[in-house]
């Protein structure tokens, strides 16, 4: 089995996605790049003024971009945003480049985590706390789709760093 040297983290806001991949590159010694934050500098501008200024499509370009600099990477953990998996090409770049994982979480636990985030998200900037769940299920029903091709699907909720490991280490290149 081809075993991979990058590390693509996948799954909704809120799932830990950054967290999780910071946490998992240094358990492996490995390095970590947040597409979120690449997404910035290669903008020269804040997640929220993109989306607010520039546009959702022009984000998802740069998205695109952000996520296809990190094909000469190695040995690299890479946190991805909600709905990277969703546009383009981008799944399949992922799963021809690196080993997928997926953290998925319940609507319920999204919901909980997502209320306690001090992050600014555009995509929920406008939608009232009562209706915070409903647009999860909905969104995580479409997005599913994507998130389901993942090689990896772990239970983003229990599954600590040593059982990550335990579920990737014959498939990752050490
Ligand atoms: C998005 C998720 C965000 C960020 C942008 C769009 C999405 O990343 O990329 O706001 O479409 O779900 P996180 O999943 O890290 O919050």
């Amino acid at each position: 089995m081809h075993k991979a040297r990058k590390i693509y983290l996948i799954g909704f806001m809120g799932s830990g996605k950054s967290t999780t991949g910071k946490n998992l590159a240094s358990y492996l010694n490995w390095s970590f790049i947040d597409i979120d934050d690449r997404i910035e500098s290669i903008a020269d501008m804040k997640i929220q003024d993109i989306f607010s200024q520039k546009g959702e499509t022009y984000f998802r370009q740069i998205e695109s971009e952000a996520l296809l600099s990190t094909l000469s990477e190695s040995d690299t953990v890479i946190s991805t945003g909600g709905g990277t998996p969703c546009f383009g090409s981008n799944m399949n770049f992922m799963l021809e480049n690196g080993l997928t994982i997926y953290l998925k979480m319940t609507p319920s636990d999204l919901e909980r985590r997502l209320l306690n985030s001090p992050d600014e998200r555009p995509l929920l900037k406008d939608i009232a706390r009562k209706d915070l769940r409903k647009f999860i299920s909905s969104k995580l029903t479409e997005r599913e789709e994507w998130y389901a091709m993942a090689t990896i699907i772990a239970d983003g909720l229990n599954t600590g760093i040593p059982g990550l490991y335990s579920l990737i280490k014959n498939r990752i290149r050490e």
